[in-house]
């Protein structure tokens, strides 16, 4: 059963283009930490901009989604999941979608119409209710009594606080051994979600306020690990054929049988294979305590602790074995896992180690600093982080074990106290969400290829792009160097970057195909990442780089440009901040 290659054939043969999966840390957008939905990588195509491939879009998209970390652990949940997505931008709408969603399930998949149910908007103040999409359904051969209408919270769908948006259309599959009922009961857990149609054709800004899209798009999402599920008739997505090699190869591991075990070991599964998603990911992420490297060390320590539950031994090389099975599963789809095994690997070895040493210290000295008290307090929680490396999860966990509850509060104040000069990222990065890109940051973007330039021409033509992210606030650029710049070589970057927004030059959007792209001499960071056509925009004659937009039409626009900080951000890779006055 190869569901991926299914819908992607299926997909194709409607006139969709299959693009590549972006990176799971997404560039240029601070707003989040990672793509947590097919769209993401897309926003710009939503908001209006062209894409290279055209109007009608699929593709299978890696993404990590962490408001559900907690319920890690249950029959269905998971931080990394694939999901497979396709894109009307500004072609077909409703009537076209429902249809080849309709006709992929009940004749690709072989689903019974009988086991369909299906939810759509009721209708608001704002928004009218959505007959159109009912009645498309009805036509199709859904009954009227499997259709529920279902207000905001069910049927809009927005990825996080502001952005693109829409209506949308839920399909529900019956899964259960028991008669399907006639009338669709959304509240019977017996039906579960399958596949979600968005029909984004409205922009909600940071007020809440909705205007238009300049197109209507459509945007649908299906997760592959529960469809799977549900095609192969298991209740529990980790006895599906995506998780049985490892499963297997964990129950040898720890010697003891799934039942009775089944937390630990779903957490155990889960968070490895997200680990080595995120430590494969061309971002480069490596465990740490601020923003994708937190979640990372958080991951990889969970799981640690869970592999205590089972009495695995630490020093064996468990974790790494485990990886192996999903790096040899998914290495044909991501090239990233098979080119940077050993970087994964060891990324996995090293944050055990470290983790090792420390665990069963600060688990000696919880039990000691905790003998008498009724709950954990605010300190000792902070001196376990601290000094232990303790994650607060960790201890609330083991807390949890002892029946006590921790002060996060007063460890949240500590902690903020502690990390305010190292902990730029703000909380709301960790809720998910995307606001779209505002004035502020497009101009950023524009000036980080204007950086980018200035450095190959004053430093050298060795430098280039290792990471960038943007905020309304600053600019932060990455980029190979072997020296620290000096005064001289940081005032004249500024000059130049000044002159040419001066010389207001005029910001175009070419269309070309890669290797054309690659050998016009323009810049790109990740080569293998982009599809054959690919966007390039030029900047006047001073700056020419592979990249998605959006940018500003003119560099007149941009204002002053000063360079704050110059400092070093790991070997032979140099950071410039800088901001836009
Ligand atoms: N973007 C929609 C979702 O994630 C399809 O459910």
């Amino acid at each position: 059963m190869n569901l991926k290659k299914k819908y992607l054939d299926y997909f194709e043969s409607l006139g969709h283009v299959v693009i590549p999966s972006a990176p799971l840390v997404p560039e240029n957008d601070p707003s989040v930490l990672f793509n947590t939905a097919g769209m993401q990588p897309l926003i710009v195509y939503l908001m209006g901009e062209d894409h290279p491939y055209g109007k009608r879009l699929c593709d299978v998209q890696k993404c990590v989604r962490l408001t559900d970390l907690d319920s890690i652990g249950d029959e269905t949940h998971h931080t990394f999941f694939e999901m497979l997505g396709n894109w009307s931008l500004g072609d077909y709408f409703k009537h076209e979608s429902i249809e080849y969603s309709f006709n992929f399930l009940t004749k690709v998949l072989n689903i019974p119409v009988e086991k369909l149910a299906i939810t759509v908007f009721k209708g608001d103040d704002k928004i009218p209710r959505d007959d159109v999409s009912a009645k498309r359904w009805m036509d199709l051969g859904i009954k009227k009594d499997r259709i529920a209408y279902l207000g905001r919270d069910d049927n809009f769908w927005i990825a996080g606080e502001s952005g693109p948006c829409g209506c949308d259309t839920e399909i529900f599959y019956w899964r259960s051994l028991d008669p399907v009922p006639i009338v669709f009961d959304v509240l019977d857990e017996r039906w579960v979600e399958i596949w979600n149609n968005v029909f984004m054709e409205y922009y909600q800004d940071a007020d809440g306020n909705i205007s238009e899209l300049k197109k209507k798009n459509v945007d649908t999402g299906m997760g592959v690990e529960r469809t799977v599920a549900i095609l192969e008739g298991v209740n529990d997505n980790y006895l599906s054929s995506i998780w049985h090699d490892a499963l297997e190869l964990l129950k040898k591991i720890s010697n003891l049988p799934y039942e009775g075990n089944e937390k630990s070991m779903r957490i155990i599964l889960d968070h490895i294979r997200t680990a080595v998603f995120i430590a494969a990911d061309p971002s480069g992420i490596k465990p740490s305590n601020t923003n994708q490297g937190y979640i990372l060390r958080r991951l990889i320590r969970r799981c640690i602790r869970h592999a205590r539950k089972l009495n695995i031994d630490l020093n064996s090389n468990f974790e790494e074995e485990i990886a192996k099975v999903f790096i040899n599963l998914y290495k044909d789809t991501y090239k990233e896992l098979g080119e940077n095994e050993e970087v994964v690997l060891e990324v996995l070895r090293t944050e055990k180690e470290k983790f090792n040493k420390t665990l069963e210290k600060g688990l000696k000295v919880f039990d000691k600093l905790t003998k008498d008290m009724k709950d954990v307090d605010s300190f000792t929680a902070f001196h376990l982080y601290d000094t232990f490396g303790f994650p607060i999860e960790l201890t609330v966990e083991v807390a949890h074990e002892h029946d006590m509850n921790v002060d996060l509060e007063g460890f949240e104040k500590l902690f903020k106290e502690h990390q305010k000069k190292s902990r730029t990222a703000s909380q709301g990065m960790f809720k998910g969400g995307l606001s779209g890109n505002s004035d502020m940051e497009i101009k950023y973007h524009t000036a980080t290829h204007l950086l980018n330039a200035a450095l190959r021409k004053v430093v050298s033509k060795d430098v280039h792009q290792k990471g960038s992210n943007i905020t309304s606030e600053r600019l932060r650029f990455d980029f190979s160097c072997d020296h620290k710049l000096s005064l001289d070589e940081l005032a004249k970057v500024e000059d130049l970057v000044n002159e040419w927004i001066k010389a207001d030059y005029k910001v175009e959007k070419l269309t070309m195909k890669k290797e054309e792209a690659i050998s016009s001499g323009a810049e790109c960071m990740f080569i293998d990442k982009y599809p054959d056509i690919v966007s390039v925009y030029k900047i006047g004659d001073v700056s020419k780089e592979l990249c998605g937009g959006p940018h500003v039409e003119h560099t007149g626009v941009l204002g002053k440009f000063k360079i704050k900080k110059e400092e070093s951000s790991s070997a032979g890779v140099r950071r410039i901040k800088a901001v836009l006055e």
